[in-house]
């Protein structure tokens, strides 16, 4: 059956949720789900905006077949081309053998790549700035390239002010029947997932995140429709705040994270000891994380979200445990930058982790790295005491 929300007189939202899926791109968690939204205007013209992952297919056909009607679909656009969004597309190309599908020339050589259907004779394809009309509404191709794949582009009607964004302004969680950000306590409930749906799936290309924010900061936005996660149509300038700091990566508060791995919890006891120590000190939001239980999609997005970070590893195999490893690894290539470093080892016979976690903190850019890093040999002694209270005066200098 049918499940879909109107959006406003002539635009409606036919996506859906999947709570099955337990990681989101074979790689991060989703315990609260996943939407994959798309949009159908019903104006002169028929537009669907983006299809959806094949897990919701069925879902998705009833929805077009009940807002259709009896009207056929006339065109396609497509924002993205990544499956979460497109797998449906050969389907719905073959249901609608008449539609026309909107895309630039990245898009189609993706279709090729991913489809066999023949786009050729039905395409149209788009470049930055062109306009294409129905009775009410004017849509405007913006190109934002990386923001998230080479292909991506928004889309903005003119006339109504709004912007279908593809992956910006997205979230993890799937909807709740509730599909406008203004029906539910998005600070309270939904901003840690946006913040770790950015940091983790777009957080690497801040610089294209921002360049898209020059070429659409003269619009008059009046609502935002992204493909995954809520729709924005009040309090619109709170996500964009957002997604500027995030872009930005300027840390969004003061505070701590103190990531450890530790194989038998000496490592684990110096980093409680050096949180405690910077809580009597007058530190707040301290998040002490232990790598190898969270998963480094959360630790990360704390990363971008505070301003200091410290790294406490065990050496392992003659280099850094391994989950501290993948941690630095992934924070590196997602380039993290403007943060505070500091860094903890412990090594019974030969430490090594410090040395190849300097290596790697050192890619972090515009970032300070405190060099008084303390060594653990074993257990914590008076002397490492001494040395954890140094790395929290540093940290709060
Ligand atoms: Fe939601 Fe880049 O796909």
């Amino acid at each position: 059956m049918h499940n879909v929300r109107k959006v406003t007189e002539d635009l409606y939202w036919i996506g859906g949720n999947d709570r099955r899926l337990a990681k989101f791109e074979a790689h991060y968690p989703i315990p609260d789900g996943v939407s994959y939204n798309s949009y159908l205007l019903v104006d002169d013209k028929t537009v669907l905006f983006d299809t959806v992952d094949r897990a919701i297919e069925g879902q998705f056909i009833e929805n077009i077949d009940f807002v259709l009607g009896d009207r056929k679909l006339d065109y396609i656009v497509v924002n993205h081309m990544e499956p979460d969004h497109c797998a449906t597309l050969q389907v719905i190309a073959d249901k609608y053998p008449e539609a026309t599908i909107i895309g630039n020339a990245k898009t189609f050589n993706m279709i090729k790549q991913f489809f066999s259907f023949n786009c050729d004779c039905r395409c149209l394809v788009v470049k930055e700035n062109d306009v294409f009309e129905t009775a009410n509404h004017s849509f405007k191709f913006v190109m934002a390239p990386m923001v998230h794949w080479p292909e991506v582009m928004v889309t903005f009607d003119e006339k109504t002010g709004m912007l279908f964004s593809a992956d910006a302004f997205g979230s993890f969680k799937a909807l709740n029947g509730n599909v406008f950000s203004d029906e539910i306590n998005f600070e309270r409930d939904w901003l840690d997932e946006a913040r770790r749906y950015y940091t983790n799936i777009v957080g690497k290309y801040g610089m294209q995140v921002s360049n898209l924010f020059k070429k659409v900061e003269n619009f008059d936005i009046k609502m935002i429709l992204p493909l995954h996660g809520p729709i924005w149509r009040e309090n619109i300038s709170f996500i964009i705040e957002k997604y500027l700091k995030w872009a930005s990566y300027e840390a969004e508060e003061d505070g701590v994270v103190i990531a450890y791995g530790s194989i038998y919890g000496n490592t684990a006891n110096a980093a409680e000891i050096l949180a405690t120590k910077l809580a009597e000190k007058g530190m707040k939001n301290i998040k002490l994380y232990d790598v190898s239980v969270t998963h480094t999609s959360y630790i990360l997005s704390d990363c971008f979200k505070y301003k200091n970070l410290v790294f406490a590893a065990a050496t392992y195999n003659g280099g850094i445990f391994t989950y501290m490893e993948n941690l630095l690894t992934e924070l590196k290539v997602h380039n993290i930058q403007n943060k505070k470093i500091a860094l903890i080892e412990n090594g019974t016979w030969g430490p090594m982790a410090k040395k190849q976690m300097m290596e790697l903190v050192k890619c972090f850019k515009k970032s300070e790295i405190i060099e008084d890093a303390v060594t653990i040999k074993s257990s914590m002694t008076d002397e490492q005491l001494n040395g954890l209270d140094i790395i929290a005066d540093r940290i709060l200098e």
